[in-house]
């Protein structure tokens, strides 16, 4: 077994903080061990809740059609959560739930070393541009260590408004040239770190 299946199996174990009384089930993240982009959401919803795999509903949907329009497949990419478990009625994460689950993603990130980071959503974005908007951030990317950290609006919310759906659709299509833009350095597959930095 490889080190990130036994990660999702102790993660999928969990129980340190109340969110493991009232989960169905455990929802850890999937994709490629070896991806070059990880998704990161905010929490599993009632879809992942009930099947233990991430963004598999609505938003999960479009998160696809996402991914196929830079020619990509979710199983090219990693997807996980800042949570593991849902929030009952899909309520924000508390502060605690986000600290307790942090050791999580952080592990997970040390092993897959993605060479992009690509946060979905208010609750990943705090977590690698902490003080910043999306409004104000969303499509810039910015490079620490090889690795380039890249906000997006999360798909949820671009599912009801239309505008935000282009401008979500948009942010995607730079992808690519975002990648092809940085060469793979050798010490880029490294754990990040969260810190202010400036925009590419
Ligand atoms: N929303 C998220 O943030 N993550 C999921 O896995 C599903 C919906």
């Amino acid at each position: 077994m490889s080190a990130l299946t036994d990660l999702c199996n102790e993660i999928a174990g969990c129980r340190q903080c109340d969110l493991a009384k009232q989960r169905n089930r455990v929802v850890p993240g999937e994709g490629a061990e070896d991806a070059t982009i990880a998704f990161i959401g905010e929490a599993p919803g009632w879809h992942e809740d009930q099947q233990g795999r991430p963004f598999v509903g609505p938003a999960g949907q479009f998160l696809d059609e996402l991914l196929a329009s830079i020619g990509m497949k979710r199983q090219q990419v990693y997807i996980c959560n800042v949570l593991k478990c849902r929030p009952p009625g899909n309520r924000d994460p508390l502060p605690m739930e986000v600290k307790t689950c942090q050791q999580w993603l952080d592990r997970q990130l040390a092993l897959i070393r993605p060479r992009m980071i690509v946060t979905l959503g208010r609750y990943s974005m705090a977590r690698f541009f902490p003080g910043e908007t999306i409004s104000k951030i969303h499509g810039k990317a910015r490079r620490e260590g090889g690795i380039i950290h890249y906000a997006m609006y999360h798909p949820a919310a671009a599912l009801h408004q239309q505008a935000l759906r282009d401008t979500i659709k948009a942010d995607m299509r730079r992808i690519p040239a975002l990648l092809a833009e940085t060469q793979p350095q050798p010490d880029a597959k490294v754990a990040p770190k969260p810190r202010q930095l400036s925009f590419l």
